[in-house]
């Protein structure tokens, strides 16, 4: 049982919770995620470990209420408990000098995923910006942790209720125009995103490294639910991943399994909300 040492809601349906499981931390690395199981039975999810802390034992995760699982979750309180985190898991990333700017472009929950991976590149000595994108205003997190461990940090939201109106596409054009050395761009959110940046940059010549967010069922490379195809090749996100080359990524077959659980979801997400506070060990 991981106790639940820290909750709390950073924008419409996306929190932030500290949970306490001294065995991840002690190893996890930027770029790592874990499978979480709230209940005996329950559904396994993956969820990026966003920040921790070795001694005190702790992980730190965000996430966004989207179907029956993430849902039940931010129904706990602190003090409560999850049943099973299991991680770290899928290979860290890589994390190096390179001779220009590191760009870390975050969307939704991506920008929490990201976080580590930024603070990782500015400790190995590079120029990190982040580049932050939400909707409005309300819905941007992480932007003062991320501008704790960057050199710069950039919003877009769409409405343009805060920075520069338009999507984080437009200030990563705006910084290639004002003539920024971009050596890597590091994408992470929703896939569509990740496939608009890489578009971006592969004519451009600028090493793109993408962490995928495909469908898990186990986490540890035994169901093929992960799998993706990367340069012609299949790939399993869990196993061989997270992050792959953005530019190599299938991404018209990544998006549309995707949706390869959608009947299955709705109807979990619907038997939550009529039988949600009984269901007993259904989730
Ligand atoms: C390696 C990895 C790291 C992740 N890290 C985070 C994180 O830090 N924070 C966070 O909020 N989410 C993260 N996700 C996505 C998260 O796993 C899903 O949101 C969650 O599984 C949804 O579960 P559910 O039962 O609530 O919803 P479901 O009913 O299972 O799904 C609801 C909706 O979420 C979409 N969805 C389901 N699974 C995924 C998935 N794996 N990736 C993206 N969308 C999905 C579905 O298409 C559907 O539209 C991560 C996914 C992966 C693979
Ligand atoms: S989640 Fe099962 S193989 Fe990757």
């Amino acid at each position: 049982m991981h106790k639940i040492l820290l909750k709390e809601m950073l924008a419409e349906r996306t929190w932030h919770m500290r949970l306490h499981a001294p065995l991840v931390a002690r190893k996890c690395e930027p770029g790592q995620f874990l499978m979480l199981r709230i209940r005996e039975n329950g559904e396994r999810i993956p969820l990026t470990i966003a920040d921790w802390d070795r001694n005190a034992g702790t992980i730190d995760i965000y996430f966004q209420e989207l179907g029956a699982t993430t849902h039940l979750l931010a129904t706990l309180s602190v003090g409560d408990s999850v049943r099973d985190v299991v991680g770290p898991l899928g290979n860290p990333s890589e994390i190096e000098k390179v001779p220009g700017t590191f760009v870390m472009v975050g969307g939704g929950f991506g920008i929490a995923a990201g976080y580590p991976v930024a603070r990782g590149f500015k400790e190995a000595g590079n120029r990190v910006v982040a580049v932050l994108g939400a909707r409005t205003k309300d819905l941007l997190i992480c932007e003062e942790m991320l501008k704790a461990v960057c050199d710069e940090v950039l919003v877009a939201t769409n409405d343009g209720s805060y920075g520069t109106q338009g999507v984080v596409s437009d200030v990563l054009r705006t910084l290639l125009e004002r003539g920024e050395d971009i050596s890597l761009v590091f994408p992470v959110g929703p896939p569509i995103m990740m496939k608009i940046i890489s578009g971006m940059t592969r004519p451009l010549g600028i090493k793109t490294v993408v962490s995928l967010n495909s469908v898990m069922v186990d986490g540890t490379g035994m169901c093929g639910s992960c799998r993706v195809t990367v340069g012609g090749k299949t790939r399993f996100v869990c196993s061989e991943g997270i992050d792959f080359d953005g530019h190599e990524v299938d991404w018209d077959e990544m998006m549309s399994r995707q949706k390869m659980y959608g009947t299955q979801e709705s109807e979990a997400l619907s038997n939550y909300h009529h039988n949600g506070a009984c269901m007993g060990g259904s989730l």
